[in-house]
Formats: C-alpha cells, sequence, structure tokens
C-alpha cells in the first residue's frame, strides 16, 4: 500500500526543517551509510546523524508524526527508526534501484528496527527541481511519488525502491522506517481499510450498533495480529 499524508508538517516547521537543512549545514556522502547491493547505486548527500541539526530536526518529525492519525493507523508503529535526511542536485543525483535492509541499527537510540514500512517526507517542493522522483516497484507497475514539500509517502519495506536523476535544483528529504506491530503489509492494509471506513461511517451516521460491532472485529484482529 502506497499512502499519501498531507500536511505532515505545518508551515511553521517546515521553514524550519528548510533553514536547518540550508547549505550550510553538516552534508556528508551519502554512501558512508548504505551496505551491501545499495552502496554501489547510492550517489547522494546525507546529513551527518550525529550534528544538532539532526537532533532538532529528528525530533520535529518525530513529533508530526505523533500527532498524525493517519500515519498511526496505516503504520501501527511500534518502533521508529530516527529520521535521516538526505539531498539530490546534479553531481549527487540519484539512488538506484535497491531493497532497503530488513533490519536497521539506529545510531541516536542504539535499537534495532525491523523495517516494515518506509517513510519519504518531501522537504523541497515539486517546482524547486527537475527528476527526483521516488520510484516505486511493485506487482502493478512502477509508481512514481513527488510529493509537495510537508508531504509524506508510506510505502511497503518490501519493496524495490529508486530515486531518479535530479538534473535541476535541490531534493531535500527525510527518509526513515517504521517497525509496525503488525509485520505484514496485507494484514496492516486491512486493519487501515476498517478503522478508514469506520470513521467515515461514524462521520456519516453518528455511533451506531453496528459500528461498535465492527470497532469490537478491529479490535479483535489487531490483538490478533499485533506484538507489542
Ligand atoms: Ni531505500
Amino acid at each position: 500500500m502506497l499512502l499519501h499524508l498531507k500536511n505532515l508538517l505545518n508551515p511553521q516547521e517546515l521553514a524550519r526543517a528548510r533553514l536547518l537543512l540550508g547549505d550550510d549545514a553538516p552534508w556528508t556522502d551519502g554512501r558512508s551509510t548504505a551496505g551491501g547491493q545499495a552502496v554501489a547505486h547510492k550517489r547522494n548527500e546525507q546529513l551527518a546523524q550525529d550534528s544538532a541539526q539532526a537532533t532538532e530536526l529528528q525530533q520535529l518529525v518525530l513529533g508530526a508524526l505523533r500527532r498524525d492519525p493517519l500515519f498511526f493507523s496505516a503504520a501501527l508503529p511500534r518502533r521508529i527508526f530516527n529520521p535521516l535526511f538526505n539531498r539530490y542536485r546534479v553531481g549527487a543525483d540519484r539512488y538506484g534501484a535497491h531493497v532497503d535492509g530488513a533490519v536497521l541499527h539506529s545510531k541516536a537510540t542504539q535499537e534495532w528496527v525491523r523495517t516494515d514500512v518506509s517513510c519519504t517526507l518531501f522537504l523541497a517542493d515539486p517546482d524547486e527541481y527537475d527528476g527526483g522522483e521516488l520510484l516505486v516497484h511493485d506487482s502493478y507497475g512502477n509508481r512514481g511519488v513527488k510529493l509537495a514539500a510537508g508531504d509524506a509517502v508510506l510505502y511497503p519495506g518490501t519493496s524495490v525502491h529508486e530515486v531518479t536523476p535530479v538534473t535541476r535544483g535541490a531534493r531535500i528529504a527525510s527518509f526513515f522506517w517504521i517497525e509496525s506491530m503488525v509485520r505484514g503489509d496485507e494484514q496492516r492494509r486491512t486493519l487501515f481499510e476498517l478503522d478508514l471506513n469506520l470513521l467515515r461511517l461514524r462521520e456519516r451516521h453518528g455511533e451506531s450498533a453496528e459500528t461498535l460491532a465492527l470497532s469490537g472485529v478491529y479490535h479483535n484482529l489487531l490483538r490478533q495480529w499485533a506484538s507489542t
């Protein structure tokens, strides 16, 4: 499932993030954090993880995630890998097709995080750069994603994906992974659709015996599938 989260950051947060990610930020060679098969395909810049900018930005992004009910419902987060930040521009412009590691070690929290769900939060507007599409390969074909600054996309951690070459300007983004309470994408999707449609039913008709019973179904499925 690909899910578009609109306005994950508010305008003040976006402006702050952009200020912290300016040209004087501690950008480093992105290849230093790519492992195995990924490293040969990776050509970008990444914000130094132990910098003051990264610490403030991580809190900013995590705070935005915490208040977004759509994010919670879709990802059912158990752990979140500390958000990372990257920049693509001419000369360091792409990340070819690759898969992310299944478990990653977070420097910030010293935890291992299983990468069930991937997230890219766009921090530059589409008119600021050409190329730089996130291309997610799936069984229906490749899906290109290029969103407004402040918007994010969730996609399965299992998918092959790439960032196409940037030919003008700079693409700045945050990216990270979520270990979900529910490991399987199919099960998460089922729960998300049930939750979303229950919400719509309640909006239209108010609470009823049926919505109450279906809420019970939701929680019983979650109880069966979740590990905490
Ligand atoms: Ni990746």
